[in-house]
């Protein structure tokens, strides 16, 4: 954002961007939006993109690109072996993150793939401050554990603690003494996903690094998200205000032994990146690289996607460019707060997060509260959003299910992508459906897979309350 002193003296932000490609939108009636979320067994990742208004699904590969990202697609020298795009990400890793060593891969999952592999063994544990998905699923996958730590303040909801993403360094250094020779690596995730979108301090990471050092265990970084930690680092943590976001993401790339992320999400394109200075890292992961994804310089990815990587990547630290969505989220969850609906605070990154605990109190966990607030929210708005709770966890080994600390529902505001206009639209349905949150009863398998069971598994509404809801809907809103 461009950031200036207005008439009042307060400062002004302004976008320093402006948009000359579009995409038209459709808004499907009520009872289309009811055909289509049965169809999709009240699961939005099944929803046909052709039936969503607003697709706040995700961030993930949906973000606006920029014209030199555009221009640097035509210009990718598609080579298998030796391009020069791969050189020049290369030059942009080593210039921008401090890493001499960068290994493409197709996403982020990719590059955990690679990770667990080389460092995680039977019986090993990796802590972390908190999980994500795909990220969990690799490390068990290996005969891993994970041991989430987060600070106190992460898991209340209202807590106002700036930097929710923090970890417990006080738990970090109990396992790190007790458990030394099973820990794989310590994993910082540089806005934690599932507890909101929230930012970790550049004085916790510095800490973490400094207890890792000191028990010889590596620290890996995940930056799928780093654009957005280290825009929060400079707007709220004393002393880096003044400083440059190249300089922040430097210092804060700095304490990690290996950085990897999903570049779907902060550079803006579909691909992915593992990053070192370790030579024997490095050695150790390439070797996989041409089983599993492609060769060294492209890594499973279209070459002109790279090119563009290394464009969206020195994107990520241009001041005028970055927080145009954070001022949108961070204005939804103020409304939304104010008028009582439970959202968690303060705002973060990637989205507005609806507590569905809370916004749905009626259900037992058992009926799974995120699933049926994400599937409601589609039906009253055309809005795709993505639970992230109970559905989002598997089951144990024993069948049973697991119950993550917190159930939200996320929707996520990809970069550049959506206006004012599109946040007052969401704020109104949200507040028409906490009012109507009682006709909610929520849902039970039709069919659950084994693993990732969000992504494919269906289910069905109880007592088809879907039917009375957008009854509800269309008596007093009308069919849209
Ligand atoms: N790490 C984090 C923090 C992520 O948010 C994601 C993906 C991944 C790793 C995996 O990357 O999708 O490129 O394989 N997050 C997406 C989301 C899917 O919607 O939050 P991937």
């Amino acid at each position: 954002m461009i950031v200036v002193k207005s008439r009042s003296g307060e400062l002004l932000r302004v976008e320093g961007f402006r948009i000359r490609v579009f995409e038209k939108l459709s808004l499907p009636s009520i009872g289309e939006r009811l055909r289509a979320i049965r169809e999709a067994g009240w699961n939005t990742f099944l929803l046909k993109a052709d039936s969503v208004f607003l697709d706040m699904l995700t961030d993930s590969g949906v973000n606006a690109m920029s014209d030199r990202q555009l221009a640097a697609m035509i210009t990718a020298q598609d080579a298998y072996a030796g391009g020069r795009s791969f050189y020049e990400l290369a030059s942009v890793v080593e210039d921008l993150m401090g890493f001499k060593y960068v290994i493409p891969v197709h996403q982020g999952r990719a590059a955990e793939h690679l990770l667990a592999k080389t460092l995680v063994r039977e019986g090993s544990v990796v802590p972390m401050n908190y999980h994500f998905t795909t990220t969990k699923a690799h490390i068990e996958l290996a005969g891993g554990e994970i041991l989430e730590i987060p600070v106190r303040e992460a898991l209340d909801r209202r807590s106002m603690h700036p930097f929710k993403g923090d970890m417990d360094v006080a738990k970090l250094e109990e396992a790190l003494r007790k458990l030394k020779d099973r820990i794989a690596y310590v994993r910082i995730e540089a806005v934690a996903n599932l507890l909101g979108g929230q930012p970790v301090s550049m004085a916790n990471i510095k800490h973490v690094r400094e207890l890792c050092e000191k028990h010889g265990v590596p620290l890996v970084v995940d930056a799928s998200m780093i654009d957005w930690n280290i825009y929060f680092i400079k707007e709220r943590e004393p002393g880096y205000g003044s400083k440059s976001l190249k300089d922040i993401l430097r210092e804060f790339l700095s304490y990690a032994d290996i950085v990897y992320m999903s570049a779907r999400k902060a550079p803006s394109v579909r691909g992915g990146l593992i990053a070192t200075n370790s030579r024997e890292f490095y050695e150790k992961l390439v070797v996989h690289l041409p089983v599993y994804e492609g060769f060294l310089t492209y890594g499973g990815m279209s070459v002109k996607e790279l090119a563009a990587m290394a464009v969206g990547l020195a994107e990520m630290v241009d001041e005028s460019l970055i927080g145009s969505e954070l001022g949108l989220i961070s204005y939804v969850v103020e409304e939304l707060d104010r008028k009582g609906v439970p959202v968690v605070l303060p705002p973060g990154g990637l989205g507005v997060h609806l507590d569905a605990l809370e916004f749905l109190p009626h259900l037992p966990r058992t009926s799974y509260p995120a699933g049926s607030l994400a599937s409601a929210l589609y039906l009253v708005s055309g809005i795709r959003s993505m639970e992230r709770g109970a559905l989002s966890m598997d089951r144990d080994k024993y069948g049973r299910e697991i119950y993550p600390d917190i159930e939200l529902v996320r929707i996520a505001f990809p970069r550049k992508t959506y206006l004012r206009s599109h946040a007052d639209y969401l704020i109104d349905r949200i507040l028409w459906l906490y009012e109507h949150r009682d006709y909610v009863k929520g849902l039970h398998w039709l069919y659950e897979p084994p693993i990732l069971r969000f992504f494919l598994g269906r289910l069905e509404d109880v007592e088809n309350w879907g039917e009375r809801l957008a009854e509800a809907y269309r008596r007093e809103l009308g069919e849209y």
